[in-house]
């Protein structure tokens, strides 16, 4: 299929921001009664949630950079330490011309380090970021500054559209990656289904670079969702304000905290945002009156952490073989590359 008639398939429009960056957008965006018509629902369940996809506005892009380098939060500052040394050893997976697929326009620094991989062997490189948010037009345009060899193709859409979208794209094998554990942010029923539409969408040349977050010590893991400036909870509130500016509400961010802690059951830590007395709020777009109860907690998201065994089940089942798990030397973080087809040689190693 020409990128035409994909274009046309997807209802993208294509937008050329200087020479060798462009991006795709849906023409129009249903986002808004998208997000009045989710939390309509979420928020009359009698455990009240709101989903963490939303914590992603422009705002709450802003304060998870922070929060990724908080001295507390572990999990970039380690996935970095690992991407470091892997352009050691990644290279000898990646001997043909690969293009970097990244779900999330991600952080510069990891996206940088791959980049960077890519570069030692191939004269011009691909990157293609699919993110939700327009924030991907800002670190597409600082990266395509740094290198005069970059062609960047941004996808403004949803993981799974962008998903679709590069399926039939062209043959070049493309390296996907999905970093910083955002995996940990599905239930296990969604992540599985989510683990299988990437499959699906893999030639079998493409290769699945992930990063999961590892099971540890309960105290670390509650101190990175707790940090001591406060940037955690700020994000969580962030929430509210979203609702309060988008659909109208009348959230008193004041009448709320953040709350969160590791449930060793789950193997998950449990985010949500806790009444601090009783009260009702309004948010007219969603067409909602609500009322809370002092200590009524609202849950927005769960973060999953793994183990290196249930990393092997996972992925087997979704049909990936795994190539390579790379671990910090504590385990505290894993990335693991795998591909679509059969592979020998399973092989774990810390770097
Ligand atoms: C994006 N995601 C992997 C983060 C996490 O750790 O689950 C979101 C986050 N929530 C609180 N701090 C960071």
């Amino acid at each position: 299929m020409s990128i035409k008639s994909i274009q046309k398939t997807f209802g993208y429009e294509n937008y050329q921001v200087a020479e060798g960056l462009r991006y795709f957008k849906p023409e129009s965006t249903k986002f808004e009664s998208r997000f009045a018509k989710e939390i309509h629902h979420s928020l009359q369940q009698k455990q009240k949630f709101i989903s963490p996809k939303f914590f992603y506005d422009d705002r709450g892009s802003r304060l998870f950079k922070k929060i990724c380098s908080l001295p507390e939060y572990y999990l970039t500052r380690i996935e970095i330490e690992i991407l470091k040394k892997l352009k050691f050893s990644l290279p000898q997976y990646i001997e043909q011309q690969f293009r970097l697929v990244e779900l999330g326009s991600g952080s510069s620094i990891k996206t940088r380090l791959l980049l960077d991989v890519l570069d030692k062997t191939q004269d011009t490189i691909e990157y293609m970021p699919i993110d939700i948010s327009d924030i991907l037009k800002e670190e597409s345009l600082n990266l395509q500054k740094e290198y005069d060899n970059l062609q960047i193709t941004g996808i403004i859409d949803t993981y799974e559209t962008g998903l679709e979208f590069i399926k039939d794209y062209d043959k070049k094998p493309n390296l996907i990656a999905f970093l910083g554990s955002s995996f940990g942010n599905f239930s296990p029923k969604s992540g599985f289904e989510f683990l299988k539409k990437i499959n699906n969408a893999m030639k079998e040349s493409d290769l699945f670079l992930i990063g999961l977050d590892l099971i540890k010590d309960k105290d670390v893991l509650e101190d990175a969702y707790n940090d001591s400036q406060g940037i955690t909870a700020q994000f969580n509130l962030n929430i509210l304000q979203r609702i309060n500016q988008e659909l109208d509400g009348n959230f008193n961010l004041e009448n709320f905290s953040h709350v969160a802690f590791y449930n060793d059951d789950e193997n998950r830590i449990e985010m949500y945002l806790r009444s601090l007395e009783n009260q009702s709020v309004q948010i007219t777009k969603a067409n909602l009156l609500l009322s809370f109860e002092k200590d009524e907690l609202i849950h927005t998201e769960n973060s999953y952490k793994y183990s290196i065994t249930k990393i092997h089940e996972l992925l087997k089942s979704a049909g990936f073989n795994i190539i390579k798990i790379w671990q910090d030397e504590n385990s505290y973080f894993a990335l693991i590359l795998a591909s679509k087809q059969q592979l020998d040689g399973i092989s774990t190693s810390k770097t």
